[in-house]
């Protein structure tokens, strides 16, 4: 059986009756376990008891050195891998980042080297080619990483193994976005970003694993220094971390390790199972990760407007865009939950649309706020102060339709 060391703590320490300490709903209400650091809790800034052992079997699970759980999500984990460099350092970086990635750049004065990648109305977000990537390491030798996203919002995943390869050779720290590749590393599913040669790379266990919002781990391989990763993670960290949170990765961890094997092959088949692919006017898209479902609905509409009917059915998703709609599942979602999502959408009528050709290419720009779409996240412009024209037309084209845009 596998341990539980957080979960195990808390069930002893939330019976505290007084509490003259935080949080202030002193632990009634239901609150039990939401906890401040009492004698025994540990601290997740310099834990030494439960948190160090429930971190020390989060890192034997994902095969990494060492595990460093995260009450601020992926976000934090992101940016503590840019202060993990001395102001100034150059990093060569996949432009397809998420936003977190900018405002790492900006906080911690990072010299980045952007490796374009493509975007496009209505189509799959693509990932970075790995030539272009190992042409700007070798026009880079200075560089003192290399940053990517794997998976990318969509399910896509770029060829990390062979970047990592590169890198290594020309003596470059591996860092890797991973917040939506919590799941992986179980048969059927990609292999971790661990796996593939990352030194340091962040996973949302809220994401796709059974963990409350928030709930991340930041990992690192033998190949850095943990202690210096740990504290550029305290800089970012809020000072009164969730308990909660932190009991649901210990939660999820033991849940994959226990469940995963059965629980991934399970939701395989339910997926395959359903049949996506033969509800009229809806086309499944493919995609690496095979859980991370992307189905084209221009003939019903488009996205904003079947993720619109849909929500009204009582079917929430994670997110749209002109053409597809993009759904995260996990071993939680049931077959009466996909034959439900295919009755809906089997329900609404013909009715196709017609999308612009429209692309831009994700490049350079300045510090300061960026423009994005959310979700994914990822910045469609680098600086609000500072757009270029197709930056701006582009992100015209997106509010027309439908896009959330945030920064502009
Ligand atoms: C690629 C990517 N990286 C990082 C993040 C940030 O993760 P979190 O929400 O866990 O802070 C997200 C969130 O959507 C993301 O899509």
């Amino acid at each position: 059986m596998t341990r539980t060391p957080i979960i195990e703590m808390l069930e002893n320490i939330g019976k505290t009756p007084i509490r003259f300490a935080m949080p202030g709903h002193k632990g009634r209400g239901g609150a039990a376990h939401d906890i401040t650091e009492l004698p025994g809790a540990d601290n997740l800034y310099s834990p030494e008891g439960a948190i160090a052992r429930a971190e020390e079997l989060c890192a034997q699970e994902f095969g990494a050195a060492r595990a460093m759980m995260s009450v601020c999500g992926s976000t934090a984990c992101v940016l503590a891998m840019m202060g993990y460099f001395p102001r100034g350092s150059k990093i060569i970086m996949a432009r397809d980042f998420h936003l977190s990635a900018k405002n790492g750049i900006d906080i911690f004065g990072i010299k980045p080297v952007f490796v374009e990648v493509e975007t496009a109305l209505g189509a799959l977000q693509q990932t970075v080619s790995a030539e272009a990537f190992e042409k700007a390491i070798s026009e880079h030798p200075d560089a003192a990483a290399v940053y990517l996203t794997y998976p990318n919002p969509y399910g896509m995943c770029a060829d990390v193994e062979r970047i990592a390869r590169a890198a290594h050779e020309a003596g470059m720290t591996v860092l890797v976005d991973s917040a939506h590749g919590a799941h992986f590393g179980v048969a059927g599913l990609p292999k971790t970003a661990g796996e593939l040669g990352a030194d340091i790379w962040s996973v949302s266990f809220h994401k796709t694993l059974p963990a409350l919002n928030q709930a991340a781990v930041l990992f690192c391989s033998e190949n850095a220094d943990g202690e210096r990763l740990k504290a550029s993670l305290r800089r970012v960290t809020t000072t009164s971390p969730s308990y909660p949170i932190l009991a649901s990765i210990d939660y999820a961890r033991a849940w994959k390790a226990q469940k995963g094997e059965a629980e991934y092959a399970k939701l395989i088949s339910i997926i395959e199972e359903a049949k996506l692919n033969e509800i009229e006017g809806v086309t499944r898209l493919a995609t690496d990760d095979p859980t991370r479902i992307v189905l084209d609905v221009r003939k019903k509409g488009g996205g904003a407007f079947v993720e619109e009917e849909l929500f009204k059915r009582g079917i929430a998703i994670e997110s749209s865009d002109a053409a597809n709609i993009v759904l995260i599942t996990a071993p939680a979602d049931t077959a009466e939950d996909f034959a439900a999502l295919k009755a809906a959408l089997n329900e609404l009528p013909m009715a196709p649309i017609d999308i612009p050709e429209a692309k831009l290419v994700l490049s350079g720009g300045g510090a300061g706020e960026s423009v994005f779409a959310y979700p994914p996240g990822i910045p469609i412009a680098l600086s609000k102060a500072h757009m270029s024209e197709e930056e701006r037309e582009y992100i015209a084209l997106l509010k027309k339709w439908g896009y959330n845009i945030i920064g502009d």
